[in-house]
């Protein structure tokens, strides 16, 4: 679904989406609206983040929800799980304070639970392993990564950053005959959670970092922390490099940043990176390799579903998301060659066939 929805009433985003259920709980105490988006449960029960930010408007919450159970849903069949997307957005006003927001999440939890199962949670933008201890008081059973204290697997990020290294890793070795990293340039927009991750591992590898992100505070961290470099926010767009990570909000791969990408690649956690289809298109005739989103970002949903409904080991399941990025990827680069298609169009085809299958 694309981000230029001709007009965003409610009304003509319920009516656009192909998606199975949305369910909208106004949050009276906080004046917090709760999206839960079910996209598809053709491959087991909905499962997804839940994403917690001020939004400017109602329908751009509904929206970003929509878009993200979407998301969810390819992401699971291309990781080859057996679940189904879907996401919730928990809209809050400006200024929220702990208490409130603490109280909020429990009243999140008891709809989760009340909704037994159609939808189950986990961390995403805005949220913690933290608060899903405090969502599962009321939610259980149906909350993905609480705390190690509280019997969950933790924060997912670190395997979704584990898993978009492999795909830069993948991405180099088709551009550059190499997948080694020494001396690559990578700019990575956004040093949260996943990002921040990534660039660790980045760093280590001898890659040439340098991040971006509107929240100052964090890039002084990164770069007094990790020894990276840093640049101001919107200058990511236009900075000479190897690879492009966007690991922050969507849609930040559109017709005004994409004329001025000067990257090989785009490899990055963020979901939804691009604002709409065309926008593949318009990568691909920049000659910019393209790593669709949900291949290379399912690292934290194949840590949680492993970690906690496999009973895979934590070692097991790093291999896993390293492996099974590496392969999806090459997958999804040799079908877009083979049909001269857009990467992304060939990641949907791969996805859409496991789905069509019953199989994730
Ligand atoms: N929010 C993260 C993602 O989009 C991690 C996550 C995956 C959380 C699956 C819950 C379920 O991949």
């Amino acid at each position: 679904m694309d981000t230029q929805t001709a007009e965003k009433t409610l009304d003509t985003l319920m009516g656009a989406w192909d998606g199975e259920e949305i369910i909208v709980r106004r949050d009276q105490p906080t004046g917090a609206t709760i999206i839960i988006a079910v996209h598809s449960t053709r491959l087991g029960l909905a499962c997804g983040g839940t994403r917690m930010k001020t939004y400017p408007a109602l329908e751009e919450a509904v929206l970003d929800a929509q878009r993200l159970a979407e998301g969810m849903t390819f992401k699971f069949a291309a990781a080859g799980l057996q679940r189904g997307g879907g996401k919730a957005v928990i809209a809050i006003p400006a200024g929220l304070d702990a208490a409130a927001r603490d109280d909020l999440l429990r009243r999140y939890g008891a709809l989760i639970h009340q909704l037994g199962g159609i939808f189950a949670c986990g961390a995403d933008v805005g949220t913690t392993a933290h608060d899903m201890d405090t969502i599962a008081e009321t939610g259980a059973p149906y909350v993905f990564g609480r705390t190690s204290e509280r019997g969950g697997s933790g924060d997912p990020s670190p395997a979704t950053a584990t898993g978009v290294f492999s795909g830069i890793k993948t991405t180099c070795a088709r551009l550059f005959g190499s997948d080694a990293l020494a001396g690559r340039r990578v700019v990575v927009q956004g040093a949260g959670k996943v990002g921040y991750s990534l660039m660790g591992l980045l760093r280590d590898e001898g890659a040439e970092v340098t991040c971006g992100d509107v929240d100052a505070v964090i890039v002084e961290r990164a770069r007094t922390e990790l020894g990276v470099s840093a640049m101001a926010a919107d200058a990511v767009y236009d900075a000479e490099c190897d690879i492009f990570s966007p690991c922050a909000l969507g849609a930040i791969l559109n017709s005004e940043t994409i004329p001025r990408l000067r990257c090989r690649a785009v490899v990055g956690a963020a979901n939804n990176q691009l604002a709409t289809s065309a926008d593949a298109e318009l990568l691909r005739e920049r000659d910019i390799l393209y790593a669709p989103d949900f291949v290379v970002n399912s690292g934290g949903a194949i840590y949680l579903i492993g970690r906690e409904v496999l009973g895979w080991s934590e070692q097991d399941t790093l291999d896993r998301v390293r492996n099974g990025v590496r392969d999806g990827l090459t997958q999804v680069y040799a079908l877009a060659d083979e049909h001269g298609m857009t990467t992304s169009a060939a990641a949907e085809q791969v996805a859409r066939q496991r789905i069509a299958g019953g199989q994730g």
